[in-house]
């Protein structure tokens, strides 16, 4: 696996590029909204939660960048016409897409398969795996509009190594990393490339509800996994597609 950590995008890396970054009100997903819009991008930052993701939108002041917008979806509860009526809205403001970053996840519970609750295992893998397939279904003629168009998911480490108890958080990495590769292939002849990145272990709210007794000084700061990102979304990765990277 490539490592990507110690890549340094250009200042304009990202100008006027157009990119979609799901989940980010916290953790990974916001410091790379943030670094892509420093970089010149539009971004349109994705969350569940309105008052989230003003306040990310708000972190960025500087007056050369482009102000973020802003796409309400809890995808615990949206239904494809709301996915529709959301890619009909990017279509509407900024007419194509240059980027898709599938970064938003819960992790729900880690028990033995026999003691987990049917319901709550069908809301994760509807949020981890079945939000991603349904965005990317409505988002690709839009990034097929693109010259240069990256699609980007978010791996783990057990999506390589499976272990004892990780549920429906592990099974559905395993199946993005399944979708990745077979939409790499199926866009092949595209100029829409697609990847996946490990950010690596990374001081988060996902991270300590699985390891609440970490001491989270040790681990790497959200803003300190996102180069690798930042590579797959630039000019950089053309020609790098179907991979399974890390970026920390
Ligand atoms: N942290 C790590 O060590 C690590 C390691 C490997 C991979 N990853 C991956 O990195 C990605 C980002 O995770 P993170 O560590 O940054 O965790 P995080 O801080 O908990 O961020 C998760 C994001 O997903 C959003 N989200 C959760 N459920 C949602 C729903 N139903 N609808 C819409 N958005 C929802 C959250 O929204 P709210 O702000 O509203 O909660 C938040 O913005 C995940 O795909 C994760 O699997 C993380």
């Amino acid at each position: 696996m490539q490592n990507l950590k110690s890549f340094q995008p250009a200042p304009d890396a990202l100008k006027d590029r157009v990119i979609l970054i799901t989940g980010a009100t916290d953790g990974i997903g916001k410091a790379l909204a943030i670094a892509c819009a420093k970089l010149g991008a539009q971004v349109i930052a994705h969350g569940r939660n309105q008052k989230k993701l003003e306040a990310v939108a708000n972190l960025v002041t500087d007056s050369s960048t482009r102000p973020m917008a802003l796409l309400p979806l809890d995808f615990e509860k949206a239904g494809p016409a709301e996915y529709e009526a959301m890619t009909d809205a990017i279509e509407t403001n900024f007419g194509h897409l240059d980027g898709l970053v599938h970064n938003a996840a819960m992790l729900a519970e880690r028990a033995p398969i026999e003691h987990h609750d049917v319901p709550k295992w069908l809301r994760a893998m509807h949020v981890n795996t079945n939000a991603p397939f349904i965005l990317t279904r409505y988002c690709l003629p839009l990034l097929k509009k693109s010259a240069d168009a990256s699609i980007v998911f978010s791996s783990c480490d057990v999506a390589t190594d499976a272990r004892a108890h990780w549920g429906p958080y592990l099974v559905s990495k395993w199946a993005n990393e399944g979708m990745m590769r077979m939409l790499a292939d199926e866009l092949s002849n595209t100029k829409v490339r697609v990847n996946s990145i490990d950010p690596g272990v990374t001081s988060t709210k996902i991270r300590l509800q699985a390891f609440p007794a970490e001491n989270r000084d040790a681990l790497a700061k959200p803003e300190e996994v996102i180069n690798g990102y930042l590579f797959l979304l630039s000019s950089s990765s053309k020609g790098t597609t179907g991979q399974q990277l890390a970026g920390n």
